[in-house]
């Protein structure tokens, strides 16, 4: 996941903290006084949540020819359209022809797999050709599954007192116990238990915690900046909202 030399458009497309492969690449271009065309498309939840934001525009700034777009999710209402973001929803290609995005440039995207998948494939239908397409997924497998080798893990009740809350099942571990109101979410609960989990980034932005829910409702806090495939659950910002089943 480099930039390439040339002279076509660069279009530097992530989503929060996906932000920081492509700011390298805004760095280089910055660096060097660039003539080609950049675009510094950014999606996040909201201000509180928008990192690298005075770098990625100063940057811009030092470019002939720096474009920005920004769009939060979620904006607060001290968040200022127009100076902090330019419109509110999330980042989609169907936005691009209104705001100028050239189809010959260079694509480099990076972000919670959702979030590629989407632009990846909005841009393949706007005609964008798959060598113009550059991708890095926020996170890696190996480095984000800390002590899943099967050995070390015989899922077991947490050594603290039950809870008071709703039914909460591990499916695969076979446990079923009652929600305690001390845990944060149920990984965390999930994590007490010794159940085997991912997780990356534990805030609701990179969906490597995305877990089926076979039975229940659960509710967020905070939001997640993308919802989750339908009957699946981020269990690292979520608790039980009544019973629940999860495929853990
Ligand atoms: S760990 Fe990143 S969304 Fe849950």
């Amino acid at each position: 996941f480099t930039l390439r030399s040339g002279s076509e458009p660069v279009v530097l497309l992530s989503a929060g903290v996906g932000a920081t492969p492509v700011l390298a690449m805004l760095h280089a271009l910055a660096a060097e006084k660039s003539n080609r065309p950049v675009w510094w498309l950014f999606g996040a939840r909201n201000r509180e949540e928008h990192p690298f934001q005075e770098e990625s525009r100063s940057l811009l700034q030092e470019l002939k020819y720096g474009h920005s777009y920004i769009q939060y999710s979620r904006p607060r209402p001290t968040d200022r359209r127009g100076v902090d973001f330019d419109a509110a929803g999330h980042l989609a290609v169907s936005a691009f022809d209104k705001i100028g995005v050239p189809h010959d440039g260079q694509f480099y995207l990076c972000g919670p797999a959702a979030f590629l998948r989407e632009l990846t494939a909005g841009l393949a239908a706007w005609g964008v050709t798959a060598d113009h397409i550059h991708t890095e997924i926020f996170g890696t497998l190996d480095s984000i599954t800390p002590g899943m080798k099967a050995e070390t893990h015989s899922p077991h009740l947490p050594a603290e007192p039950a809870g008071f809350g709703p039914q909460v099942s591990f499916a695969r571990s076979g446990l079923t116990l009652p929600w305690n109101a001390k845990y944060q979410s149920l990984l965390e609960l999930a994590e007490a238990c010794d159940v085997p989990v991912r997780w990356s980034c534990r805030t609701g932005v990179c969906h490597t915690c995305e877990t089926a829910l076979i039975a229940g409702n659960v509710e967020y806090d905070p939001e997640p900046l993308d919802p989750p495939a339908t009957g699946d659950a981020l269990i690292c910002c979520s608790r039980p909202r009544g019973e629940v089943i999860l495929d853990l």
